[in-house]
């Protein structure tokens, strides 16, 4: 497939409501999650959040599938990529794909655990090598600027690995990469233990320590630091905001993305819409994917948690799960699964 012209993108982007450098709400990286239609419903969600892909290796995005890979819809923005890797030429040749793709930042990926990942000696084992990550920001950020690309790059990391549980160490992680021209960090506030944890033990069992954040931004006022890791209620997330630029919540804005609604209307204003709302409103855009050849059950089953905690969401969460893979499955199976749901609500207003 021929790839978008660099104009054409550019073209397409539209101005988005969030000032340049309000990190205040974003969406975690999230593999195998975080695609372009779980980001479109997302943006609908959330029009002031900033959105992360899911990670893609640098190596995956100079000779691989990129019409898959970085597919992107204009109303994302903004919009960051996240890239795995650890050779500076490399990335910076990936970044500078993203940014001509239309990607408004570019982020490195330096918490990512798996022995897949280990082995290819990137994500979170990088944080034992400060001076690499220095190196591929470094030529990330000049490949991005030697092109024109107003992009920023920015890392994601752990606050160690293993029992390195040393502040000074951390500290100068952050300032030998920040001196090669990464403002910004976002800080999955627990270590990553690389040997014998999975990747989702891995974000559970190491204990958070959000005050190593909040001390980073405290030590570090220049440089905008975003708190992500176990972030799950609104309160929660609102309390970050005391001490860090941002809170980037992962899991609990995919499997209760309502959440995201609610943070966005707070902390940014606008008018609460309801569940129904927000959903209907996605039509238009699961009608053209599925146009375009899309199965539904790719985009069904990032709307399955919008009636999280709801009465009538465990209906929702099983007319989608279950019908959206069968063949000929379009828009008429959300709008079923949406009358259902709302059934059961009216059901409890009548009651009441
Ligand atoms: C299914 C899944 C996939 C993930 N993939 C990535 C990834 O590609 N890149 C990354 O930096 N973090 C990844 N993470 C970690 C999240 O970005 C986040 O740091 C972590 O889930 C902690 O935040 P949370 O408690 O709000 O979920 C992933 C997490 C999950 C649950």
């Amino acid at each position: 497939m021929s790839q978008p012209s660099v104009t054409a993108q550019t073209a397409k982007k539209p101005r988005h409501p969030c000032v340049p450098g309000d990190l205040r709400l974003s969406v975690a990286p999230m593999m195998d999650w975080t695609d372009t239609h779980c980001r479109v419903f997302h943006r609908l969600l959330a029009p002031h959040a900033r959105l992360y892909t899911e990670m893609v290796h640098a190596n995956a995005v100079i000779h691989g599938d990129r019409a898959r890979l970085l597919a992107m819809d204009p109303v994302e923005h903004p919009v960051a990529l996240q890239l795995g890797g650890s050779e500076p030429e490399l990335l910076a040749q990936a970044a500078r794909i993203g940014a001509e793709y239309g990607f408004d930042e570019i982020n490195l990926n330096c918490g990512c655990p798996s022995d897949r990942v280990q082995a290819g000696r990137f994500g979170a084992c990088l944080m034992r090598e400060p001076q690499l990550v220095a190196d591929s920001v470094a030529a990330m950020a000049a490949a991005l600027e030697q092109h024109g690309l107003d992009v920023s790059v920015t890392v994601k990391c752990r606050l160690g690995v293993d029992d390195d549980h040393d502040w000074d160490r951390f500290l100068a992680f952050i300032d030998t990469v920040a001196a090669a021209g990464c403002r910004m960090f976002v800080i999955h506030a627990r270590n990553a233990w690389l040997k014998g944890l999975s990747p989702k033990e891995n974000r559970e069992v190491p204990p958070l320590r959000y005050d190593w954040a909040y001390r980073l931004k405290q030590e570090r006022n220049q440089l905008q630091i975003v708190v992500n890791g176990g972030i799950a209620t609104q309160d929660e997330a609102t309390q970050h905001l005391v001490h860090t630029d941002g809170a980037m919540l992962g899991r609990a804005a995919y499997h209760d993305p309502y959440l995201l609604h609610r943070l966005d209307v707070a902390w940014f204003g606008g008018e609460l819409k309801t569940r129904g709302e927000l959903l209907r409103a996605l039509r238009p855009y699961v009608e053209s994917q599925l146009a375009r050849g899309v199965y539904l059950k790719h985009i069904a089953k990032h709307l399955l948690g919008l009636f999280a905690g709801e009465r009538g969401g465990r209906a929702f969460r099983q007319v989608l799960s279950e019908g959206a893979h069968k063949p000929g499955a379009d828009w008429s199976l959300i709008e079923h699964a949406l009358s259902l749901t709302e059934s059961f609500q009216d059901a409890r207003v009548d009651a009441a």
